[in-house]
């Protein structure tokens, strides 16, 4: 089937620079993104491209050159699914956090939601696809909902799972390592939908990129290449506490075990842990499919990339208790970054909120300094948790808008995410405003040990032994 228009229900970190690249580089598709959300897509719409709900470099330039041409964005749902020959599902599915696997299934109340409007609205037939990262086989529930609520029409469900980082989304998105997708490979109308999803990617991407193959291998992927993914920095981060302890540094590991082409170099840079939306729920629901099966060996050996990532963060503040004399209490510490990584405005899973809940819980008062992460999602981060009055956490914590301001006389700066503007920062000038001895923990390993120590810093990097 030749698509001329596609509807994609969910305007976030996914859905909103999936659809920005398929409309640039398909300009003869018009693609709706559609959100319940009002204010969602009224920032979506702004003509403020610094204030888009998603900071990703390089996607405002991409909105602007696409919005209003063949890009839309919409709170009309049955409109714009009503319009589609194919709808992705790009909503959240968090962790569940009630009844039966509570705390580790996947909630797909949002992805339900989809489905029967879909079935309500649609009087042709469509191609639904799954984008948002789903339980192996909720393609079979989603397709039962559909056939069994719909007006009769005919629904392929493809699952096209999304590999984009965060931070590099755009660049992901156009030139992306392979494109995914799954559908129904046993008749002739599953492989024609299938197609249809080929001929969109191969507008940009190369065939050989674009790989096809059953529903639950591709459902299944996701969740492998996420769990593989953070296991790697579990593992690394394992190793950066045996280097402190041994006189070993991380990143020299790092880079010796990189160099075998076996391993490869990528993704074994030692932090305070990892954070964002995918790897934790992603591992919780691959944990919680493995018990369901009773694979309890399975189970277990994923959990405990969970267990270690939980201690890299809860080791991190220890130890600047324990180097503070024991006692934080009263005492002044900076954050640097609150995002879970570099170049986003992301916070979700993000190790600094762990790190300043248990700084909290030692009656510290902490200033934030972010370059995008806004004040009121800290304070939500922290509310979430649910651990004080929410009164309390501003008393305690407090968010500037300079860094310099907000490592202003404190006794200690912890480095939670790794921007690069930090290490062009004055560290001479951070030294003087500070409380002596003055002490940097740095999560994430950015900042030059040599050059701190000769300032006068009492220096704490990650995996860094003496
Ligand atoms: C290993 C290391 O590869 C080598 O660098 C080190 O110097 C010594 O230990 P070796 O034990 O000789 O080498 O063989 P290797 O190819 O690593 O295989 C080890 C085991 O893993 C074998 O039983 C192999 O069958 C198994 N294996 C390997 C798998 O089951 N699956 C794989 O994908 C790879
Ligand atoms: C991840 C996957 O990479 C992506 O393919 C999938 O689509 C969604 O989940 P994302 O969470 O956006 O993407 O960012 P990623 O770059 O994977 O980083 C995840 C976390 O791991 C971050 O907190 C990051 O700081 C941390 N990390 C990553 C490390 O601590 N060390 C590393 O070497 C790499
Ligand atoms: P992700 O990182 O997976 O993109 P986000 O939370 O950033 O997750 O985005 C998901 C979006 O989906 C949110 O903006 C939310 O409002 C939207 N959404 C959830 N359920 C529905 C629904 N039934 N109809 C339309 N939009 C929905």
């Amino acid at each position: 089937m030749n698509i001329k228009n596609i509807c994609c229900i969910g305007a976030g970190y996914v859905g909103g620079p999936t659809m920005a690249v398929i409309a640039k580089q398909c300009p003869n598709i018009k693609v709706t993104i559609v959100d319940i959300n009002e204010a969602r897509i009224a920032a979506w719409n702004s003509n403020n491209f610094d204030a888009l709900p998603v900071f990703e470099p390089g996607l405002a330039e991409i909105v602007k050159e696409t919005r209003g041409r063949n890009l839309f964005f919409s709170t009309d749902v049955n409109k714009a699914i009503d319009e589609a020959e194919m709808i992705f599902i790009s909503v959240n599915t968090p962790t569940k956090t009630y009844g039966k696997g509570k705390g580790m299934a996947a909630d797909l109340k949002y992805i339900e939601l989809c489905a029967r409007q879909i079935a309500q609205v649609a009087k042709e037939d469509k191609i639904v696809v799954e984008k948002s990262t789903l339980p192996v086989r909720t393609a079979s529930a989603i397709k039962s909902i559909l056939d069994n609520t719909g007006n009769g029409v005919q629904f392929q469900i493809l699952s096209n799972p999304e590999f984009l980082a965060e931070g590099t989304a755009v660049q992901d998105l156009l030139f992306p390592d392979r494109v995914l997708i799954g559908g129904d490979t046993a008749t002739n109308e599953g492989q024609k939908a299938v197609q249809s999803l080929v001929e969109i990617y191969t507008n940009w991407i190369p065939k050989a990129q674009v790989l096809t193959t059953n529903l639950w291998s591709s459902e299944l992927s996701k969740l492998t290449a996420n769990a593989f993914l953070a296991q790697r920095v579990s593992s690394i981060n394992a190793m950066s506490e045996i280097c402190e302890k041994t006189g070993a540094d991380v990143r020299e590991v790092s880079k010796a075990i990189g160099m075998d082409s076996r391993i490869g170099s990528k993704f074994l840079n030692a932090s305070v842990g990892f954070g964002g939306s995918c790897f934790q729920k992603d591992i919780l629901n691959l944990v919680y499919i493995a018990k369901s099966y009773g694979l309890d060996e399975v189970a277990d050996y994923w959990e405990q990339v969970i267990i270690m990532n939980e201690h890299q963060k809860n080791r991190f503040s220890d130890n600047i208790v324990k180097t503070l004399y024991n006692t934080v209490s009263g005492k002044n510490i900076a954050f640097l970054g609150w995002a879970f990584k570099k170049d986003t405005n992301d916070t979700r899973e993000s190790p600094a909120i762990k790190v300043a809940d248990n700084l909290l819980n030692e009656q510290a008062l902490i200033s934030v300094f972010d370059p995008k992460v806004v004040e009121e999602r800290i304070y939500a981060d922290l509310e979430y948790l649910n651990s004080r009055d929410p009164q309390e956490n501003r008393t305690l914590l407090s968010v500037k808008k300079d860094p310099y301001q907000a490592c202003h006389n404190v006794h200690a700066v912890a480095i939670l995410t790794e921007w690069d503007v930090f290490k062009t920062y004055d560290w001479q000038k951070i030294y003087n405003g500070m409380q002596k001895p003055a002490f940097i923990f740095d999560g994430r390993g950015v900042l030059d040990k040599t050059l701190m120590e000769t300032i006068g810093f009492t220096y704490y990097k990650i995996g860094s032994g003496n």
